[in-house]
């Protein structure tokens, strides 16, 4: 709370009224959040936001970057904004903030005369592949009467061309229609690149900005025109912009006017769409060498107005599911591990499933997913792999979806190594794969990965067709961890940043448990002799592991094999409970519990020895999902602590300092998929 007033009042926005923020007051708040591409949120830490007050900034992409949206009011003839910072109009005052899993709800007042209510409703429909490979997006905007007089009331909102390219440089090109009764501004950057980026931004497909409101005005022109057409007259003149051209010059907006008449104490609700259509999605080689990939929804809708047809008039189907998903994941988390859980998985869902595309054909579907922060990378395991506790939670086959391209990929001769590939991938939106085999190594990390996730799908999934399938290739990674993972070469974890080392305690325990997770799948698809056979090495490993990696007298498992002044987060221990593979004796979780609690600082538990302050808080959920109560909750608190204090204006990070909150100099790791690793106790 102190927070967020200190940093309204630094961006020179000291509203009547300070908004209460439920469940808690987030780093960044979630708008419209569907895709890597279609990813707009707004700041709220002190370093880039005004403490979340929706009226008096403009909204940004993941990466920080203006993308413009406006929420302009008329009450009474006076013009108030709800949304955004456009020049010479006086901000309205919000009052309150809440967050579920898929809506960001705003109250704002307005001059005391009505009250707002602005829905931002990103819809998750994981069951559903129809609903859920839309790339789009609600805006719902109720308005009644606050002081229970009647007023005359106008209601804008208008978006920009910079949702069309990273670069303020390109020429923009736009249109107005109709279709079933719904108006339309579509926009798109004139010369079309596909599959390509410029600062994290498709360079590729048509935004649309939809509404079927009635007593409607529209406009294109530039920023001052048209919203001083609404401020002047309440209307706008249903006129077209032709004049083509770049995004900064004289800012060429698409807006929208609503007359809505008196209004009094009932409830005036008006609903905008806004999406993003690629027909062409992705880069892929796969089995049938390298392809292109449509979006999904191409396969399901004749084309994209029928598309936003579709989702226009779905709200309230579409809001039910995701209500209904809302309310699962909110009491599912106050049932394991109390309020303060449900802060950390509602703010995650969202950020998770943007952070991924549907794509293919009814036939023949994937799961893409992009990096996104750490770098650009194509469906990376070791990214997948802390993501999939939402989607185990929501829907397996999401999981299975996420690696087909990886079997295919690699089943098909196209990566050269023993171990696993790290990624698909360079640069999303292309899983061109790494033929020449100079991907980023993490051999036993992604083997043991890839082992871990096929048998917890299997077991959640009941698809044991699927291990029989890649029974080969899954094999040939857990021979690799046989060789490698007792005494682990020089290489990286998943934690690249920190480093090479070799004797990694924690990722030798990964390797571990890999070829105990290899054993049950034998098992699973009949393979008796390869069962006895990994279940006998994984046993031998880990009573060795227990020497090797863990100082009885210090209390703790060491960062590196025999070295007692090092320690860190024991995250890989969570597999065994994933797995109910029951590996490693309860003594070792009882051993971290007590050594974690001795090693907190005000936000969390640090990472490991390399480093005094920083940590990740997807492997400390993982670590708190294993341990008792009492760490359980002290390491839980401290990272809701870290989301409502921490000044980061950017969407959850999962990698900050354990002392300040702040990011880790030159490390801004932000909105990455890894945050659907909150659900870690969901699913045990
Ligand atoms: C993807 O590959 C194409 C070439 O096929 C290239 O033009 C494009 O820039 C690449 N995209 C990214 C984001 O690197
Ligand atoms: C057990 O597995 C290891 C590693 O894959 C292999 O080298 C060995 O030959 C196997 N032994 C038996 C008896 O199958
Ligand atoms: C790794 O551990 C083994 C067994 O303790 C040891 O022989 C080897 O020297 C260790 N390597 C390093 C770099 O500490
Ligand atoms: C133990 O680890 C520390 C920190 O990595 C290192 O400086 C030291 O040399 C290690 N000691 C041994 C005996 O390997």
């Amino acid at each position: 709370m102190r927070l967020s007033l200190l940093g309204a009042l630094g961006a020179g926005l000291l509203a009547a009224a300070q908004s209460t923020f439920k469940p808690a007051r987030p780093p960044s708040i979630p708008l419209a959040v569907k895709s890597p591409y279609l990813s707009t949120w707004f700041a709220v830490g002190s370093q880039g936001g005004n403490g979340g007050y929706l009226p008096g900034q403009w909204p940004s992409f993941y990466t920080g970057q203006t993308i413009g949206w406006t929420g302009l009011i008329r009450v009474d003839g006076n013009t108030f904004t709800w949304m955004g910072a456009p020049r010479d109009v006086e901000a309205a005052s919000q009052v309150a903030f809440e967050y579920t899993s898929t809506k960001s709800i705003f109250t704002i007042e307005v001059d005391d005369k009505v009250s707002v209510k602005v829905t931002f409703l990103s819809p998750l429909t994981p069951e559903d592949f129809k609903r859920q490979s839309l790339v789009s997006s609600y805006l719902n905007v109720e308005v009644s009467s606050l002081d229970g007089a009647d007023h005359n009331v106008q209601l804008y909102t208008d978006i920009s061309a910079e949702w069309v390219s990273g670069d303020n440089n390109a020429v923009a090109q736009w249109d107005f229609g109709e279709v079933d009764g719904i108006s339309y501004h579509k926009v798109w950057k004139q010369n079309q690149q596909l599959f390509s980026e410029v600062n994290d931004r498709a360079e590729w497909g048509n935004i649309y900005y939809a509404t079927d409101a009635d007593g409607l005005t529209y406009q294109s022109g530039s920023d001052v025109d048209v919203r001083g057409a609404f401020t002047s007259n309440g209307k706008l003149t249903n006129t077209k912009d032709t004049n083509f051209r770049i995004i900064q010059d004289n800012w060429p907006v698409f807006g929208y006017a609503v007359d809505l008449g008196t209004v009094g104490s009932s409830v005036k609700e008006t609903l905008f769409t806004i999406g993003l259509y690629q027909d062409q999605a992705i880069q892929f080689l796969g089995a049938n060498g390298q392809t292109i990939l449509p979006s999904l929804w191409a396969s399901y809708f004749s084309d994209e107005l029928a598309a936003l047809s579709f989702f226009y008039q779905d709200y309230s189907e579409s809001n039910s599911i995701s209500s209904a998903l809302d309310s699962k994941i909110a009491s599912d988390s106050k049932n394991v591990a109390g309020d303060n859980y449900a802060v950390l998985t509602s703010l995650a869902a969202r950020q998770a499933f943007g952070a991924v595309q549907l794509v293919g054909t009814q036939d023949k579907h994937y799961l893409f997913l992009k990096e996104i922060s750490s770098n650009g990378n194509t469906q990376t395991i070791d990214v997948i792999y802390p993501a999939t506790p939402i989607f185990y939670y929501t829907n397996p086959e999401l999981v299975k979806l996420l690696m087909d391209p990886h079997f295919e990929n690699q089943e098909s001769g196209h990566y050269p190594n023993k171990w696993a590939i790290h990624d698909l991938g360079t640069h999303y939106p292309n899983a061109t794969g790494h033929a020449d085999g100079n991907d980023e190594h993490m051999p036993i990390e992604e083997c043991g990965n890839n082992l871990i996730m096929l048998l917890a799908y299997a077991q959640r999934s009941g698809n044991t067709d699927y291990l029989k399938q890649h029974y080969a290739i899954l094999k040939q990674w857990a021979d690799f961890l046989v060789q490698d993972s007792l005494y682990p070469a020089n290489q990286l974890s998943t934690d690249d940043f920190a480093g090479h080392l070799e004797n990694q305690t924690n990722l030798a325990l990964k390797g571990m448990i890999g070829i105990e997770a290899m054993s049950q799948i034998a098992k699973l698809v009949g393979q008796d002799d390869d069962a006895k056979n990994f279940t006998d090495i994984a046993h031998d490993y880990i009573t060795q592991w227990q020497t090797l990696g863990f100082n009885a007298a210090e209390g703790h498992a060491s960062l590196t094999y025999n070295n007692a002044s090092t320690h860190g987060l024991l995250y890989n221990l969570y597999n065994d409970k994933l797995l109910k593979t029951d590996l490693v004796p309860q003594a070792v979780y009882d051993v971290q519990s007590d050594f974690y609690r001795s090693v907190m600082e005000t936000y969390g538990v640090p990472l490991d020895t390399r480093n005094r302050w920083y940590t990740k808080s997807d492997w400390e959920v993982f670590c708190a999902a294993v341990a008792d109560t009492e760490t359980r909750d002290l390491l839980l608190g401290a990272i809701v602590k870290w989301v409502n204090d921490t000044p980061i204006g950017t969407p959850f990070t999962d990698l900050y300092q354990t002392n300040d909150a702040t990011y880790p100099p030159g490390l801004e790791f932000k909105a990455r998929p890894v945050m659907g690793g909150m659900f870690a106790l969901l699913i045990l």
